[in-house]
Parts: structure tokens; C-alpha cells; sequence
């Protein structure tokens, strides 16, 4: 009896130590996926200072970039995500007032962030979706800058982001995705050209590329499971789903209907604001796509 109990304590024991060594091995990598560094070479863009281009870029911050959407209404900061055990992540303050992390920040320190998702020490920013952005055309790149640069300053500081052990751990098995969008950016494409503005399929292509549908509706937009925890299924948005056959007039009062609604899970307030022509392109675009079941 006592050698049983004591060759299953050496098995027990011996389960305990490869589980412990499993999970000190997750949070290693885990934390090795959290804090991720770059150093590429930064494009020097030319930011505009004319009142067109700085509101241009203003529309598309708020209508169709979203950058109030995780940074605060006034971007002076707000939580993206917290839940005790596992951390938090906050989007900092972005205007140049105290708290603020823009303050001394050049050009290129703009396009670095918002292009290539990176600080600039160096640091990979976390959930900043630089994937996305990183279609921005030059022009607008720059016009989005250039109003980032008049919004008013407002004190505010919120918590530095800090992956708890279980968080790193949960990482690891990779139950959030990718957490630093710099690994999904190609840091060597050049900065894409222009699109016309105007109701065609182009400019729909355009636009559904800057604002990120694809992230949860799917990368061939017929439907999707969006990264944040709890959201619900992202349907599908080629003819193939629930929305063949609407008219470009419903579309577009669906989307203005929808932002009237507050979403948790899809931006609605926030896309609402596009333009009838921005709504008009983006119906276009889905509608020339392949049907998907
Ligand atoms: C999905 C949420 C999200 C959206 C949308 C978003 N950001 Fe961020 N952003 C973050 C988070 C989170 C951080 C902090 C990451 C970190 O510290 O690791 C951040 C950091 C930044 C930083 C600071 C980099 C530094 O020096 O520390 C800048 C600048 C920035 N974002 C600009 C923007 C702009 C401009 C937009 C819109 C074009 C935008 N962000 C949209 C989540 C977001
Ligand atoms: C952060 C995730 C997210 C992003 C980004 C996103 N969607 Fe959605 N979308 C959802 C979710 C979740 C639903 C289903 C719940 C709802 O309707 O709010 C949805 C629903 C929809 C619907 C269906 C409405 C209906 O009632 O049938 C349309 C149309 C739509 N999205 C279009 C878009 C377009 C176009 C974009 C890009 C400009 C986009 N979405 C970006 C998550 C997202």
C-alpha cells in the first residue's frame, strides 16, 4: 500500500512539475508576444497645415477611421479592455495636453504609430490597428495628422496597458489573436496612391479597407467572429447574405437608422457620420462582390 502511494506521489508530483513548467513556458511566450520592438525605417511624409486637408482628415478620424472609438470622444484617453486577473489595456490620451503622449511627438512619430502600430521607442502597440490603417493613402494619412495635430488639448492620464500572467498565458494559446497589430502591417509597402472620391466600386474598396470592416465581418467580408470577447457574429455582407437585394436608399437608412441605436459590438454611431457618397460607394463595392453563402 505505502509503495503505491508513494509511485503515484512521484507521478502526481512529477504531472504537477510538467504542467507547472507548461504554463511557465506559455507565459514566456506569451509575454514575448506581448512586448515585441521594430526598428524600420519610418516614410516622411509632408503633413498639410490647409484648412480643407485638416478637415478632411477630421470626417475620416470620426466617420470612418475611428480613432474616438478606442481613444475617447475628446481622445484624451479611454479603456479599451479590463478584466482583473487577466490586465488591462487602455488607449492613451492623444491630444497634446498633460497625460498626453503626442506632446513631443514629430511627423514621423505620427506616421509610425498609426502606419506601422509602433512608439516611438520602438515598442509594438498593443490592439492599435495599424493593419487597417496602414491602407490610408498618402493624402489622407497626411490630412488625418494634420488634424490630429489642431485637436484641442485636454489633461487626462489614463493607466500605462499591463498583460497580467494569466492574460500572457491566454495569449500564448492565442485566445485573443494577434495582439500587436505591427506583426500583421507590411512595414516595407510603400504609401498607396490616392482613390478618387465618389460613388464607385473604388472608392468603396477604399473605404471599407480604412475602416476596418474586414476585421470582423471576415477577410472576404461574407461573415465573421470579431476579436473582442462576448461580440456576436458579424454577418455576411456580400449579395449572398441577408442584405441581397437592398437598394442603396436602404442601405444607407440602415445606417444612419443603426447610429441612431448605440452598438456595443459594431461601430454604428461612428459610421453614420459617413457621407451619403461614402455610404453610396461602400454599397457599390459590396454589391460587385462575389455572392457568399
Ligand atoms: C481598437 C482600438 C484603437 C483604435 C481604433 C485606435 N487606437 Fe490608437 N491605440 C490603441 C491602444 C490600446 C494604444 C496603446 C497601446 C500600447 O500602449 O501598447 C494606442 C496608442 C496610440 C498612440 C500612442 C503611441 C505611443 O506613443 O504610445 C497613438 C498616437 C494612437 N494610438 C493614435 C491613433 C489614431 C490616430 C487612431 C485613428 C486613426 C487610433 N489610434 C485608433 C487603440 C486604438
Ligand atoms: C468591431 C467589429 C465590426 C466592424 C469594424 C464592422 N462591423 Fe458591421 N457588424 C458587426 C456586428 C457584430 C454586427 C451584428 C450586430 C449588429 O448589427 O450590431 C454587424 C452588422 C453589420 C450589418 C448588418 C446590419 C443588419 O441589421 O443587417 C452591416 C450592413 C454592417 N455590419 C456593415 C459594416 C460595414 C460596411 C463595415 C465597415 C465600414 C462594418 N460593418 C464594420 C461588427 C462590425
Amino acid at each position: 500500500m505505502k509503495r503505491v502511494l508513494k509511485w503515484s506521489g512521484i507521478v502526481l508530483g512529477g504531472l504537477l512539475g510538467v504542467v507547472i513548467l507548461a504554463a511557465l513556458g506559455l507565459l514566456l511566450l506569451g509575454g514575448s508576444r506581448v512586448n515585441r520592438s521594430y526598428n524600420m525605417p519610418v516614410e516622411k511624409l509632408a503633413i498639410p497645415t490647409d484648412a480643407a486637408s485638416v478637415q478632411r482628415g477630421q470626417h475620416l478620424a470620426e466617420a470612418v477611421v475611428g480613432c474616438a472609438g478606442c481613444h475617447g470622444s475628446n481622445l484624451a484617453g479611454d479603456k479599451v479592455f479590463e478584466e482583473g486577473p487577466i490586465g488591462r489595456v487602455y488607449a492613451p490620451n492623444i491630444t497634446g495636453g498633460q497625460g498626453g503622449v503626442t506632446g513631443a511627438y514629430t511627423d514621423q512619430d505620427w506616421v509610425r504609430a498609426i502606419r506601422h502600430g509602433v512608439s516611438p521607442s520602438g515598442d509594438g502597440l498593443l490592439i492599435m490597428p495599424a493593419e487597417v490603417y496602414q491602407n490610408l493613402s498618402a493624402e489622407d494619412l497626411g490630412a488625418v495628422i494634420a488634424y490630429l495635430k489642431t485637436v484641442p488639448p485636454v489633461d487626462n492620464q489614463v493607466p500605462k496597458p499591463d498583460i497580467r500572467p494569466l492574460g500572457r498565458i491566454l495569449v500564448a494559446l492565442g485566445a485573443f489573436g494577434e495582439v500587436v497589430p505591427a506583426q500583421l502591417v507590411d512595414h516595407t509597402a510603400p504609401l498607396p496612391g490616392s482613390v478618387a472620391t465618389g460613388i464607385t466600386t473604388e472608392y468603396g474598396r477604399y473605404l471599407v479597407s480604412i475602416a476596418g470592416c474586414q476585421a470582423c465581418h471576415g477577410k472576404e467580408l461574407s461573415g465573421g467572429q470579431p476579436p473582442e470577447p462576448g461580440s456576436p457574429f458579424a454577418p455576411n455582407l456580400t449579395p449572398g447574405g441577408r442584405l441581397g437585394g437592398l437598394s442603396e436608399q436602404a442601405f444607407a437608412t440602415l445606417f444612419r437608422a443603426r447610429g441612431a441605436v448605440e452598438s456595443e459590438f459594431m461601430p454604428w454611431e461612428e459610421f453614420a457620420k459617413m457621407t451619403d457618397e461614402e455610404i453610396g460607394a461602400i454599397w457599390r463595392y459590396l454589391t460587385s462582390l462575389p455572392a457568399k453563402e
